[in-house]
């Protein structure tokens, strides 16, 4: 068990009539290894995601057991929906490294805020502490949010595609980012994504998931280059033909 910052078994999420909409899963997960989740829409990424930190909606209740770092953080899609609108983005850091560090006072928090808000890549940050949310841009929100994130001093970090509402080159470089900090933190990684190249920038290993159900896991080289499943296949074409149709700027 050393080592290991998330253990699932037999997870299921049911949903108001009992119906499963996540039908067991099992796994494990220690420091520094990282894993994708794929899947298409529908398939119970989020679910999942969810369900591990005991966050479902309204209504779907979670089965089976779930064992997790207390030094767990999420980073969802939408870092507006995170952010809070009336807070500026330096008080909003500090306030989260301050939770996470009862005995640090507002100025020493506040110099961490800053510390962090440079280490995810804010020009001028000690500047743009004072800036709200909606001044900045979609992916200098998102950077916050890492920062903020970072301030709690996760060892397993779940992302739900943190980058899909960001164009090309703004979701590169925060695939980078995230991928220097989970290389120099050792963090664990559970990131999901239905686009199985940005998964493959971050994530060493893959699992598979279609209908609530694990189609199959692996080496994510291993099973790109040979995938045992026709379900992986047809994902994959999918994935290069929307690759190829798509306009250089990409969405957002
Ligand atoms: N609150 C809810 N009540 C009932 N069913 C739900 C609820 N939330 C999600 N579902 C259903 O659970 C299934 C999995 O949803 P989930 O959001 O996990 O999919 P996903 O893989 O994250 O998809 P996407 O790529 O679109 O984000 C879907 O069929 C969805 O309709
Ligand atoms: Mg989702």
């Amino acid at each position: 068990m050393s080592g290991t910052v998330l253990e699932l078994q037999g997870l299921r999420v049911l949903d108001a009539h009992g119906e499963p909409l996540v039908h067991g899963l099992d796994l494990n997960l220690r420091r520094g290894e990282t894993l994708g989740f794929v899947g298409e829409s529908g398939s119970g990424k989020s679910l999942t995601l969810r369900a591990i930190l005991d966050i479902l909606p309204d209504g779907l209740t979670r089965e089976g057991r779930v064992t997790r770092s207390p030094r767990t953080a999420m980073i969802f899609q939408e870092p507006s929906l995170a952010l809070n609108p009336t807070m500026r983005i330096g008080a909003f850091v500090a306030r989260s490294w301050q939770l996470h560090h009862p005995g640090d006072s507002a100025a020493q928090s506040r110099t961490r805020a800053l510390a962090l808000l440079e280490q995810v890549g804010i020009a001028r940050a000690a500047e743009r502490m004072a800036a709200w949310p909606h001044e900045l841009s979609g992916g200098m929100r998102q950077r916050v949010m890492i920062a903020a994130t970072l301030a709690t001093e996760p060892e397993l970090l779940l992302c739900d595609e943190p980058t899909t509402a960001l164009d090309v080159l703004v979701q590169a470089q925060i695939l980078a980012l995230l991928r220097g900090l989970v290389a120099e933190r050792g963090l664990a990684l559970v990131f999901v994504s239905h686009d199985l190249a940005v998964v493959s920038e971050l994530c060493e290993r893959i699992l598979v998931l279609r209908d609530g159900e694990e189609v199959e896991r692996g080496v994510l080289a291993e099973v790109l280059a040979a995938p045992r499943q026709e379900y992986t296949r047809e994902l994959l074409t999918a994935n290069l033909a929307r690759r190829m149709t798509e306009p250089a700027g990409g969405r957002g």
